[in-house]
């Protein structure tokens, strides 16, 4: 069978990740898949920069229209991040028939009715997998796991950057400027941190996973924020002395119709599994009326962790291609809109 072409709009930290696993994982993907798959074109903002990885320079290019107007090209693995001009392309590529992987919660988080409903409207796929929580498959959990189930509460640690501050802070008595910059090194944090340290990236993922737990659309200015850019080693310190961690969390609730969401420090008793969840780990815990208490754990962001989601959705657009179902998967989420309630 002819390869399955696709174009990667991206190749920093997480798109790097995806070519390593693409190529190293060939002999396997092509055997789920049926056929070879072939990155055949990547962009990028600067040819000149220098890569931690060889790839063909043919395949490079600073021009997305050399990609998006691509005819041979079935999928776009957006992994450059940011709204604009990345909305724009995403939407041109829907246009053609392209089917979308994409890393990206500020775009789905802000515009993932629009995104959902262009798809919809092209018989096209888009998957997000690794928009929330990095290497833990919590919105394929939150869709299919869950379907027979009705979700009251989703608490996490949802973002890493944050995560491995607090627990360098905590564990070592580190400077919060000094872990920031190691962990902008190891390639966890937003290119603009700030999203991380105030809590917006993580009010984003709250905002994904709550309207597909709760089957309703959540907006980002639903959700309330607070960041860890004012708590101190202080803070930290007196928490743990009276037997607590100090964590980022992100709390969704709904109580009949009405939902809220907030994104906040809080001291977390240690006692409590999430008070151990450390470093660049990510814990989603959910529950269900039915199932009752589950947690879920793993690396929340990072070069390889995030590239196992991004492909593994890329195997499943392409199942979807080969089965004649794609488009279906966007008539899941994204229902009417209810607000939360305003009282927190
Ligand atoms: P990154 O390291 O900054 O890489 C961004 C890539 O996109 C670079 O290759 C850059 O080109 C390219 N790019 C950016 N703007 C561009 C433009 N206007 N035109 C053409 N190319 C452009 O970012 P990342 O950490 O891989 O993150 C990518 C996405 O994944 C973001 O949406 C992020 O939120 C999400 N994500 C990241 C992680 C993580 O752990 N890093 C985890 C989950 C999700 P150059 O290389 O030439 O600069
Ligand atoms: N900056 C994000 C984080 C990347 O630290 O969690 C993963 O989404």
């Amino acid at each position: 069978m002819r390869p399955i072409k696709v174009g990667l709009l991206g190749m920093g930290t997480v798109g790097t990740g995806v070519v390593r696993i693409v190529e190293g994982h060939q002999e396997d993907l092509s055997s789920q898949v049926g056929s070879p798959i072939q990155i055949s074109k990547i962009l990028v903002k600067d040819l000149a920069k220098q890569r931690h990885l060889h790839v063909n320079s043919e395949v490079m290019t600073e021009n997305p229209w050399d990609v998006i107007y691509d005819p041979d090209i079935d999928v776009i693995v957006e992994v450059m991040g940011g709204i604009e001009p990345t909305k724009g392309y995403i939407i041109e590529a829907l246009d053609r028939g392209k089917h979308i992987v994409t890393a990206n919660k500020d775009l789905m988080a802000l515009h993932g009715v629009e995104i959902m409903e262009k798809a919809k409207a092209n018989q096209c796929d888009v998957y997000y997998e690794a928009s929330v929580a990095g290497g833990i498959p919590i919105i394929r959990t939150l869709m299919e796991g869950f379907s027979s189930d009705r979700i009251t509460k989703i608490m996490g640690i949802v973002n890493g950057t944050t995560n491995y501050i607090l627990t360098k802070m905590s564990q070592e008595g580190a400077a919060y400027e000094d872990v920031l910059k190691e962990a902008q090194a190891l390639g966890y944090a937003e290119s603009d941190p700030t999203s991380d340290v105030e809590g917006l990236d993580a009010a984003r993922k709250m905002a994904i996973l709550a309207t597909l737990g709760f089957h309703a659309n959540v907006a980002l200015e639903d959700v309330s924020v607070r960041g860890i850019s004012n708590v101190s080693k202080q803070d930290i310190l007196y928490a743990k002395r009276l037997g607590y961690e100090m964590k980022l969390l992100g709390i969704a609730e709904r109580q009949d119709d009405q939902i809220s969401v907030v994104v906040q420090p809080t001291m977390v008793k240690s006692s409590h599994p999430l008070s151990s969840v450390n470093g660049v780990f990510n814990a989603v815990y959910v529950y269900g009326e039915a199932v009752g208490e589950t947690m879920f754990y793993g690396p929340g962001a990072g070069e390889m962790p995030t590239a196992t989601s991004v492909v593994a959705d890329l195997v499943a657009v392409i199942r979807n291609m080969r089965l004649g179902v794609t488009g279906q998967q966007a008539h899941h989420a994204y229902k009417e809109k209810k607000l939360k309630t305003d009282d927190q």
